[in-house]
C-alpha cells in the first residue's frame, strides 16, 4: 500500500508542477502568479477541493502525443469564501500558454454544470492563449460546450471572470456572457483578434495594451467590470464581491454583521445639497453616509460616471445602488449610463438583490451623437429593466427629476414600491428656464416678464410637493433620516411578492 501511496504522490506532485520551473518562472518574472497561487489566495486556507487532477489530452497530431501534462491547462475544482461555496477555474499559462482544448473544455463545463446543480457561483480565473491550435476544431466545440454552459447558469448561479493574461479569440467570449469581469492591470488582455491581425486586416497600428488592455475595457469599451493593481488585488476584491452576493437565484444574499446604527441620523446630509440648483455635489457621499460602515463596493466605477452603481448593505443585508452623480455631466442620463445602469438592475433582480435609486437628473443627453447611436433603445434599457424588476424597490429623489428621466428612474409608476424625496426635490417635465422659453416664446426679448416666469415656474413645480400630492412620492423626509427611512422601508419590504406574467422570455430593447 505505501508504493501505492507514493506511487500517487509523485503523480500529484508531478501534476503540481504545471509546465514546469523554467514557465513558472517566466510566469513570476512577468508579476503573474501561477494558476495554483491564485487559487490558494483566492479561496479560504486548506478549502480548495480538486478535480481531474490527472485528466490528459487525446491529441496525437503535431508530436502532441509526447506533450501531455496532467491536468491539461487548467486547474478545477471547488472551496469556500469566507465558508461559502464557490466553483473555480483557474487556467495555466504555464501548459500550453493555457489554451483550451477538448479535455481542458470538459474539465471546465464539469464544474459549470455541478455549479448549476449545488446553487454556488462560479469563478475563472483566465490566463490563455485561446482555442489551442493542435486541435483545431475539437477546441473549438470545446469552447462552445462552455458557451452554452455560461448561459444557462445566467441568472442561476452568479458567474465572475478574472482576466489575469492574455485572452484572445474564445478566449473571451465565456467572460463576456458572465456577470462580471476583471482586469489586472498591466497584464492582462482582452480581445478577438490581437494586433497583428488587426493591422493587416484594418492597417491600425495599436499595442495589446490600447486594443485590449484594463484601461480601455473599464474607461472606453465597459467590457470590464473594474481593474486592479496585480493578481493579489484583483482576487482579494473577488473575495469581497462575493461576501455581497447570494449563492444562487434561490437563495437571499448573505446578511453579516453590522455594527451601524440602523436610526443613525446624518445631520450633514442637510446641507448637502447647494443653494444654486446648477451647483453639483458628490453622490458619493450621500451613498456613503447612508450604508452600514460607508462601505461601497462600486461596478465599474470608471465607466459612465455620470451615474453610479454597486453594493452596500442596510442592517447586514445587500443592497444594490443606482445613483445619478451630478458631478459628472450634471448627472444626465445617457447611452452609456443607461446600459450600464440597466445591466446592474437586471443582475440585482435576477438575484433577488433589492435596488435603492437615488436620483438627482436633469435628463437625458439631447444631440446627434446619442440619437445617431441609439439613445432610445439604450434609455429603453433601464426603463425596461426597472418596469420588469420584482425585487423591493426604493427611490429617493434628492433633488431634479426632470423629463423622461423621472419615469426612468424608478418611479412609483415602475411598481416602486416606496419612493421618498427630500424637501429639496424638484419634479417636473423640465427646467425652469427651458420650460418658460417653450410656454412663453412671444415674451422672450422681455427680461422682467420671462424672470417673473421663471419665479412662478419654479414656486408651482421646482419643489416635491405636487408630486407628493398625488401620491407619486409617499413622503418627503427629511435628509438626516435617509438612512433609518430606507432601512425601515427594507425592512418592511422583506415578504414582498410580486410575479410577472408568465413567457417564456421577454423581448428586452438589445
Ligand atoms: C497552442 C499555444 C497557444 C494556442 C500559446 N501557446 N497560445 N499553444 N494553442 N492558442 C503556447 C505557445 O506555443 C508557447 O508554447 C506557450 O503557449 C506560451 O506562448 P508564448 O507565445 O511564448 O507567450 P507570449 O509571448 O506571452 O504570448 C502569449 C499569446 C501568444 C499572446 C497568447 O501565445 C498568442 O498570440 N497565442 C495565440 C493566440 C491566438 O490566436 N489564439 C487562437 C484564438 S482563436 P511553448 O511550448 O513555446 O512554451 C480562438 C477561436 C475561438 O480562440 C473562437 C470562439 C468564438
Amino acid at each position: 500500500m505505501q508504493d501505492i501511496i507514493q506511487a500517487l504522490e509523485e503523480r500529484r506532485d508531478q501534476a503540481r508542477q504545471g509546465g514546469g520551473a523554467e514557465r513558472v518562472a517566466a510566469q513570476h518574472g512577468k508579476g503573474k502568479l501561477t494558476a495554483r497561487e491564485r487559487i490558494e489566495v483566492l479561496l479560504d486556507l486548506d478549502s480548495f477541493e480538486e478535480y481531474d487532477m490527472f485528466v490528459a489530452h487525446r491529441c496525437t497530431d503535431f508530436g502532441m502525443a509526447d506533450n501531455k501534462v496532467p491536468g491539461d491547462g487548467v486547474i478545477t475544482g471547488w472551496g469556500t469564501i469566507n465558508g461559502r461555496m464557490v466553483y473555480v477555474y483557474s487556467q495555466d499559462f504555464t501548459v500550453l500558454g493555457g489554451s483550451l482544448s477538448e479535455t481542458h473544455a470538459k474539465k471546465i463545463c464539469k464544474i459549470q454544470e455541478m455549479a448549476m446543480r449545488n446553487g454556488a457561483p462560479i469563478i475563472g480565473l483566465n490566463d490563455s492563449g485561446g482555442a489551442r491550435i493542435q486541435e483545431g476544431v475539437s477546441s473549438l466545440a470545446g469552447y462552445t460546450d462552455v458557451f452554452q454552459n455560461n448561459i444557462l447558469a445566467s441568472g442561476v448561479v452568479p458567474q465572475i471572470s478574472v482576466i489575469m493574461g492574455p485572452c484572445a479569440g474564445g478566449a473571451v467570449y465565456s467572460p463576456a456572457m458572465t456577470d462580471f469581469i476583471f482586469m489586472v492591470k498591466g497584464s492582462s488582455y482582452m480581445f478577438v483578434t490581437g494586433p497583428d491581425v488587426v493591422k493587416t486586416v484594418t492597417n491600425e497600428v495599436v499595442t495589446a495594451e490600447e486594443l485590449g488592455g484594463a484601461k480601455t475595457h473599464t474607461t472606453k469599451s465597459s467590457v470590464a467590470d473594474g481593474a486592479f493593481e496585480n493578481d493579489m488585488d484583483a482576487l482579494m476584491e473577488v473575495r469581497r464581491l462575493v461576501d455581497f452576493l447570494p449563492l444562487n437565484n434561490r437563495e437571499k444574499p448573505p446578511v453579516r454583521p453590522f455594527f451601524d446604527d440602523p436610526t443613525r441620523r446624518e445631520k450633514s446630509l442637510d446641507t448637502l445639497i447647494p443653494e444654486n440648483p446648477n451647483t453639483p455635489y458628490d453622490m458619493h457621499e450621500l451613498i456613503e453616509k447612508i450604508g452600514d460602515e460607508g462601505d461601497f463596493y462600486e461596478i465599474q466605477r470608471d465607466f459612465a460616471k455620470n451615474i453610479i452603481t454597486g453594493f452596500m448593505r442596510l442592517e447586514g443585508s445587500t443592497v444594490g445602488v443606482v445613483a445619478n452623480q451630478p458631478m459628472v455631466m450634471a448627472g444626465v442620463l445617457d447611452i452609456d449610463s443607461a446600459r450600464k445602469a440597466a445591466r446592474f438592475v437586471r443582475f440585482c433582480d435576477a438575484f433577488d438583490i433589492p435596488i435603492l435609486t437615488l436620483v438627482d437628473v436633469p435628463g437625458f443627453m439631447p444631440g446627434t451623437s446619442q440619437e445617431y447611436g441609439g439613445v432610445i433603445k439604450h434609455g429603453a434599457k433601464l426603463l425596461y429593466a426597472y418596469g420588469e424588476a420584482t425585487v423591493p424597490k426604493v427611490t429617493v429623489i434628492t433633488r431634479k427629476a426632470y423629463g423622461g428621466a423621472y419615469c426612468v428612474m424608478a418611479p412609483k409608476h415602475l411598481r416602486g414600491d416606496v419612493n421618498y424625496c427630500w424637501p429639496t426635490a424638484e419634479i417636473a417635465v423640465m427646467g425652469a428656464k427651458g420650460a418658460v422659453e417653450i410656454l412663453y416664446r412671444s415674451d422672450l426679448g422681455d427680461q422682467e416678464k420671462i424672470d417673473a416666469h421663471v419665479a412662478d415656474y419654479e414656486d408651482r413645480f421646482a419643489n416635491p410637493f405636487v408630486a407628493a400630492e398625488r401620491g407619486f412620492v409617499d413622503e418627503v423626509i427629511l435628509p438626516r433620516n435617509t438612512r433609518s427611512r430606507i432601512c425601515r422601508a427594507f425592512a418592511g419590504l422583506k415578504t414582498k411578492k410580486l410575479d410577472n406574467p408568465w413567457k417564456k422570455h421577454d423581448n428586452l430593447p438589445l
